[in-house]
């Protein structure tokens, strides 16, 4: 099976894309990663530096500065801004909030772009994020385009918050933060979230985690026969 093929995870916030991605890529032994941390780690860079989320020249310089790497973790993959460790930090509200703005720059877009499609090369990878199946990936053989309500993925992310002892604002906020969020990303200029012409949509919203994982595995399976 050479080295494995790009699978590529697209959908909004809290769709299950992480948790699934995680999971579909130790089942094949591929290499998992989350494009969305990467946005995040360089708004988290913009702000402890105090540069304000429209100064578009300093965030870009500053993502093509800051070195983000990521670390094998249970239950979570460990991220890193310069060496420090920035897992917990960079899934906090302010994050939240300001992410989509970060991501809107183009240059930032080009130098996360870059950087992916490098990690990606070698094949045998799980990339979920917004733009993975349309842009950075074009070629992948699998696309799945992972959807659910944005009441569910609000009540979802409300759990995990909960869970993971992260101050959470209230469902019905978390539910505006959301569809505000989906909103900023469908509608900016480059590389907005967009289903792929060639990928899979799938509604996650009733199904559970192992069911997705499941029906992913399966697409899979089906495209390594295919390509064999
Ligand atoms: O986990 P959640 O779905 O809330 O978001 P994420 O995957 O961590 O992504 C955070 C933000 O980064 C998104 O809301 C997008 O604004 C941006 N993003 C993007 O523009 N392109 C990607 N490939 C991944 C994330
Ligand atoms: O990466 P993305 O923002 O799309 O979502 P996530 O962070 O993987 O998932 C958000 C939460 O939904 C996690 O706590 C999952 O355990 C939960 N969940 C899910 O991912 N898939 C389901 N089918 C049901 C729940």
């Amino acid at each position: 099976m050479q080295n494995g093929i790009q699978v590529a995870i697209d959908g909004p916030a809290s769709a299950g894309k992480s948790t699934v991605a995680k999971l579909v890529a130790k089942r094949f032994n591929y290499v998992y990663c989350d494009t969305g941390a990467m946005y995040r780690v360089v708004t988290l860079a913009a702000l402890q530096q105090g540069i304000a989320m429209d100064g578009t020249k300093q965030i870009a310089d500053l993502a093509r500065q800051v070195k983000i790497s990521f670390k094998p973790g249970d239950p979570e993959q460990r991220v890193f801004l310069n060496g420090e460790e920035v897992t917990t930090a960079i899934r906090q509200g302010e994050i939240d909030n300001n992410v989509s703005a970060v991501a809107a720059i183009p240059a930032v877009r080009q130098e996360m772009t870059n950087q992916q499609r490098q990690i990606a090369q070698t094949g045998g990878i799980v990339m979920d994020g917004r733009d993975i199946g349309s842009t950075v990936l074009p070629n992948a053989p699998v696309k799945i385009f992972m959807v659910a309500t944005a009441h569910e993925r609000a009540r979802r992310r409300y759990v995990e918050n909960k869970e993971k002892g992260i101050a959470t604002a209230s469902l019905a906020e978390l539910q505006h933060e959301i569809e505000l969020r989906d909103q900023k990303d469908s509608s900016r200029k480059v590389s907005p979230l967009v289903q792929a012409p060639d990928a899979i949509r799938l509604d996650t919203t009733k199904l559970t985690i192992d069911e997705v994982v499941d029906k992913i595995s399966d697409i899979i399976k089906k495209t390594l026969n295919e390509l064999s």
